[in-house]
């Protein structure tokens, strides 16, 4: 069950590189390199339908992911998440197929576990000693989980408006964390200036071959969870885009592997009013997005004003005839406390977005209600919980009538 990795391609300028040496980007053009299999053999050999002892985690696809030695997989169990339908929800919405995969589950807290745990394994296999990550939040907190776990050291840089939890959680796993007077792309210019000198490896977005890999497992989970089939829809909050990218690759390359046919979901990327440079390139039909200005948005992980990855997204949700979709702020926070209050799934906002943004879509009809619809829910809100802020009453064990009064009078 070994990993059928056969070389790096270039999604940009199809230049293919040996897998196994550290890369970034592409060295001829600077974009993204993506890891290629040989499936035919992988098609060939594995018999993924008939063998029910693989592990209940994303590493149950070891011929499609690119760590070569199984002693080099630095695990927290991550993946494997529960596919729950979510018919409450789905009633308030309009919709009646509504399912969500939530990968609030994940170790961290976030679907940033996946991408981490496959790229910090691939790294240390290939000798990397010290990682470094600009990062929201979520993704420097993975980063940080698996880099104690491998024994390396770890390098994080945040907008200095993260999340306090998401600063702390990196601190605990013995992170070196610097927060940054602006944007995550502010923390990525860092980690480029600084990184080489100081022999950091940089694990950012899609500038870094295999948490693309880690992300793509969300795709084989959700088909193999459907029975070897998709949904109509997947809605995703896109930021740097890895998941949505991801997944696209993971349905060529399941149908390439006999897995599944060939109809696909439409993807529906969900961004923020106050940060959607994708959802702007869409509408007016570029094949890359211009990068977003003055970025502000309550969801971290959606304030990403330009994804090197923008044309694969782009790509992935055309060819898919789906969509892209702004939310705001204000939405975002109501669809938080409606999938709690609905459905019991306390999500982060980037999470909530998708609600909000599936909501948009019935609304204007662009999505059918009868439509088989897949939201991602991609991190807990327990990492940041701030948001939902509703008074509470204090009572005095004491004071009798008082307690009396308080709770009677609570709406
Ligand atoms: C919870 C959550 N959802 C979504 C995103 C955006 O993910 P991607 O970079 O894959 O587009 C992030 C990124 O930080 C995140 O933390
Ligand atoms: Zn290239």
């Amino acid at each position: 069950m070994g990993s059928y990795l056969s070389h790096l391609e270039c999604s940009a300028c199809g230049q293919t590189y040996s897998a196994d040496e550290l890369r970034t980007v592409c060295p001829a053009c600077g974009k993204v390199l993506l890891a290629r299999y040989d499936l035919a053999r992988a098609r060939e050999q594995t018999r993924l339908k008939d063998e029910p002892g693989r592990p209940t985690s994303l590493w149950r696809y070891p011929e499609l992911l690119p760590v070569r030695d199984p002693s080099n997989v630095v695990t927290l169990g991550e993946g494997w998440t529960p596919l729950l339908s979510a018919n409450r929800l789905g009633r308030a919405l309009g919709c009646r197929r509504l399912m969500v995969k939530d990968e609030g589950l994940n170790p961290t807290g976030s679907f940033k576990a996946r991408g981490m745990a496959v790229a910090v394994s691939r790294a240390k296999e290939l000798g990397a000693r010290s990682l470094a990550t600009p990062s929201a939040g979520n993704a420097a907190c993975a980063m940080s989980a698996y880099a104690a776990r491998a024994g390396l050291e770890a390098y994080v840089f945040m907008p200095e408006d993260a999340p306090a939890t998401n600063q702390e959680l990196c601190l605990s796993y013995g992170a070196h964390l610097f927060l940054v007077r602006g944007l995550i792309s502010d923390c990525g210019r860092i980690v480029r200036r600084e990184g080489p000198g100081r022999g950091w490896f940089d694990v950012s977005t899609l500038r870094e071959p295999y948490r693309v890999e880690g992300k793509k497992t969300m795709g084989y989970e959700l088909a193999e969870q459907l029975g070897w089939r998709l949904p109509d829809v997947i809605v995703y909050p896109t930021g740097g885009g890895t998941g949505i990218v991801g997944m696209w690759k993971a349905f060529s390359e399941m149908q390439e592997l006999g897995w599944i046919d060939d109809r696909r979901p439409r993807m529906v990327s969900v961004q923020s009013t106050g940060c959607a440079p994708i959802v702007r390139a869409f509408q007016n039909g570029q094949t890359y997005a211009e990068p977003w200005a003055e970025a502000r948005t309550i969801a971290g992980g959606l304030r990403v004003p330009s994804a090197i990855g923008d044309y694969l997204i782009l790509r992935a949700i055309r060819d898919s005839g789906g969509t892209a979709i702004a939310v705001s702020d204000d939405e975002i926070v109501e669809a938080m406390k409606r999938m709690s209050r609905d459905e019991g799934l306390f999500v982060s906002t980037e999470a909530a977005a998708t609600v909000a943004g599936l909501d948009q879509l019935i609304r204007s009809g662009s999505v059918d209600p009868d439509a088989e619809i897949v939201l991602f829910l991609t991190g807990s809100g327990l990492l940041n919980p701030a948001t939902t802020s509703v008074s509470r009453p204090v009572l005095d064990p004491d004071d009798v009538d008082g307690c009396r009064r308080v709770i009677d009078t609570q709406p």
